[in-house]
């Protein structure tokens, strides 16, 4: 059998069947741990697992047998949904969505612990046999309940979990949990009646799923949702202020925030607070007919990890990881603007356009830049309106695009990003093609030691 031009080889994903968001990515002794949600026995969303990967510099993975997987008659029988991973005095402790055959989106919290911490692989996790939250607090009306996230905060362990109420609007809940196996509610963080997120996000969700919180080097804080109305539909964030509040322990401000990721395939991120930065993976899903994964026997794919920080101004910074850098070929395929290159599947292209500036990439996929109004439009073959992105005016605009198979993922300066699924047909030998005299361009090939 030919090998799938599709199948993105580096990022993460499982080797066959269902993935959607990635879960508990988790420093642990000298390896990166990645969870994510996954079917092994279908690319349907179904019966959800935890799949497990690991790397030792977050640019080459390999595969970890199953994490977690449904008890039956446990919490969750019917599906270990999202949650993170933390370090619970030693032992490396996943926090997650337990989902029952009756639920309606309404989850309990349920903890496993990693079976030996003294192995390098995390191999085998073991549940609880109770969630430590059975549910959402009462008196709330809350309909949708999901997604723990764990965090420190002035010396003590606290949680967010993703909500939506009965009236329609979307919140995050507050957790103190400074005892793992203790949880108390604390108060809403944070909700959709909040005008710098309905600024921000308009009021279309119902329900945050997913909800993340990161502090940057320079003491912003940025909390992402996942906007879910009915249906995932797309990502936000908000930067601001944690402070001490005396009703729920914690008040987040936020002062400014705006859609996370502009593109059409991008959902339910996750990030890792180290030290010095912040990562962030998302999942990207197909964005082609259930028919084509059901053939091609995989659905989804998680990015390239993103480092995340705040601008003075308040917005946001994303950056591929410079660890990425290490997948380049030795030597560039391009290195400058022309016509008629043949694309590898899997390659990573920088383009300075100091006048407007047209990326081709194959049939599927241009870039149209202009740095005098600050703008890049991302056409997409099959698709009437481009995406259209505004970052500042400059005598010059980078772009970044990683692609890997079918997944398209584009770095606009360190302002904005647009990740997109782009689909070859047999026998596409897709060539790149850039306009711009004055611009320059460089690419690499991918290489190394695949996932898949
Ligand atoms: C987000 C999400 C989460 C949930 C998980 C189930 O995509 O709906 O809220 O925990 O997926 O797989």
């Amino acid at each position: 059998m030919s090998r799938d031009s599709n199948a993105p080889r580096f990022r993460v994903r499982p080797p066959a069947n269902w993935i959607n968001d990635p879960n508990g990515p988790f420093r642990w002794r000298d390896r990166y741990h990645l969870f994510y949600q996954h079917n092994p026995d279908a690319p349907v969303h179904t019966n959800v697992h935890w799949g497990h990967a690991s790397s030792p510099d977050l640019a080459r993975w390999q595969h970890h047998p199953i994490a977690l997987t449904p008890t039956p008659g446990g919490p969750d029988e019917a599906g270990c949904w999202s949650g993170c991973v933390v370090d619970d005095d030693g032992v490396p402790t996943a926090v997650y969505t337990g989902i029952d055959h009756h639920h309606t989106g309404v989850g309990t919290v349920c903890l496993a612990r990693a079976a030996d911490p003294d192995d390098p692989a995390l191999t085998e996790w073991k549940p609880l046999s109770l969630p430590v939250v059975p549910g959402p607090p009462d008196a709330l009306d809350v309909v949708m309940f999901r997604d723990p996230f764990v965090f420190r905060h002035a010396g003590r362990r606290w949680a967010l979990v993703g909500a939506g109420h009965a009236d329609g609007t979307p919140s995050v809940l507050l957790y103190d949990c400074d005892d793992l196996t203790d949880w108390r509610f604390a108060g809403v963080l944070l909700d959709g009646d909040d005008p710098v997120a309905v600024d921000a996000f308009g009021d279309k969700a119902v329900g945050w799923e997913c909800p993340q919180l990161l502090v940057t080097p320079g003491g912003h804080w940025v909390l992402l949702v996942s906007l879910w109305n009915g249906d995932p539909s797309a990502t936000g964030y908000l930067t601001g202020r944690l402070e001490p509040s005396a009703e729920a322990g914690l008040r987040f401000t936020p002062r400014t925030g705006g859609p996370l990721d502009h593109g059409r395939d991008f959902y339910a991120p996750a990030v890792l607070q180290e030290p010095e930065r912040a990562l962030m993976w998302g999942w990207s899903w197909e964005s082609r007919g259930p028919g084509e994964a059901e053939r091609a026997g995989w659905a989804g794919v998680l990015t390239a990890p993103r480092v995340v920080d705040v601008h003075a101004d308040g917005t946001l910074r994303v950056l591929p990881a410079p660890e990425l850098e290490t997948l380049r070929a030795p030597e560039p395929f391009v290195t400058r603007a022309g016509t008629g290159t043949r694309l590898p599947e899997a390659y990573d292209l920088t383009v300075t356009a100091r006048t407007v500036t047209t990326v081709g990439l194959g049939e599927g996929l241009m870039l149209r830049i202009d740095p005098t109004s600050g703008t890049l439009a991302v056409h997409r073959a099959g698709r009437p309106a481009p995406v259209e992105v505004r970052v500042a005016r400059g005598a010059e605009l980078n772009v970044r695009v990683l692609v890997d198979g079918s997944l398209y993922e584009v770095f606009v300066d360190d302002r904005a990003t647009v990740t997109e699924r782009v689909y070859r047909r047999p026998g596409d030998a897709p060539q790149l093609t850039v306009t711009g005299a004055d611009s320059a361009v460089t690419a690499w090939e991918l290489v190394g030691p695949t996932l898949n």
